[in-house]
């Protein structure tokens, strides 16, 4: 199994060193071009390659780790997914810049986290990610807790918990394998309609939940 990372900032570079400590092979792209990633690759290791967006859109799972407001014309401009297994990483918030009057907005409860939550009116955030992508397998993973903590899947403690969502059994099992391989305690939390409105940072019942699976 080929895998592509999209976005090679807090999301992509944490979960591609939970990948590189597993030897897992995986080409991260990001907006700035591949020479970019130099240093991010030579920390990770010989099977983390840098290449372009087209080159890890083309592998067979494909972890889109982008800012919520790239994704329209990210996702808009990529060949056709066939069927492929894509991860949405991603959640709808806004990243504050600390020197704008967002940054102080009173009636903004993130914003002492730099964020603001993005407005989608009655939808969850990956059933409009799965419009974008109507040709692929879409599962929600990876995008529910601090990205920092996703370089480390075993702790001292134990295993830590991802959850996972999504409506094709069969992509399902794939990325259950994948995170359990790179030693994540995976729990599937069902369908897209069920576990993504649960997962999604901000408000998701379960996000920013950090279990331990002892
Ligand atoms: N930060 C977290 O703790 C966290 C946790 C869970 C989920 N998430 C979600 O993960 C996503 C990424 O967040 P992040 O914190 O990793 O953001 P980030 O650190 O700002 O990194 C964003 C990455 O996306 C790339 N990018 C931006 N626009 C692009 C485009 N049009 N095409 C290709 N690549 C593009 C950037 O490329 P350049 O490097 O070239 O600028 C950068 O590598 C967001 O949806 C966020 O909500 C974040």
């Amino acid at each position: 199994m080929k895998i592509g990372i999209i976005g090679s900032g807090a999301l992509g570079s944490n979960v591609a060193r939970a990948l590189a400590k597993k030897g897992f092979s995986a080409t991260i792209a990001n907006k700035s071009g591949p020479e970019s990633l130099a240093a991010l690759v030579a920390e990770l290791g010989p099977t983390i390659t840098a290449g372009t967006i087209e080159q890890a859109a083309s592998a067979d799972i494909v972890l889109v780790a982008v800012p919520w407001v790239a994704l329209e014309s990210l996702l808009g401009n990529l060949p056709a997914w066939n069927n492929r297994i894509v991860i949405d990483g991603t959640n709808p918030v806004l990243f504050i810049d600390p020197n704008s009057p967002d940054a102080k907005d009173p009636s903004n409860p993130l914003a002492a986290y730099g964020i603001k939550a993005i407005d989608l009116g009655n939808q969850y955030s990956s059933a409009v990610f799965r419009e974008l992508v109507p040709d692929a397998r879409v599962v929600k993973a990876f995008n529910h807790l601090d990205a920092r903590v996703l370089s480390e899947p075993e702790t001292t403690a134990g295993q830590r918990t991802l959850f996972y969502s999504g409506d094709d059994a069969d992509a399902k099992t794939e990325v259950r394998k994948l995170l359990e391989t790179t030693g994540f305690f995976a729990v599937d939390l069902g369908s897209l309609d069920v576990g993504g409105p649960l997962m999604q940072l901000p408000f998701g019942a379960l996000a920013m939940t950090n279990f331990i699976k002892l």
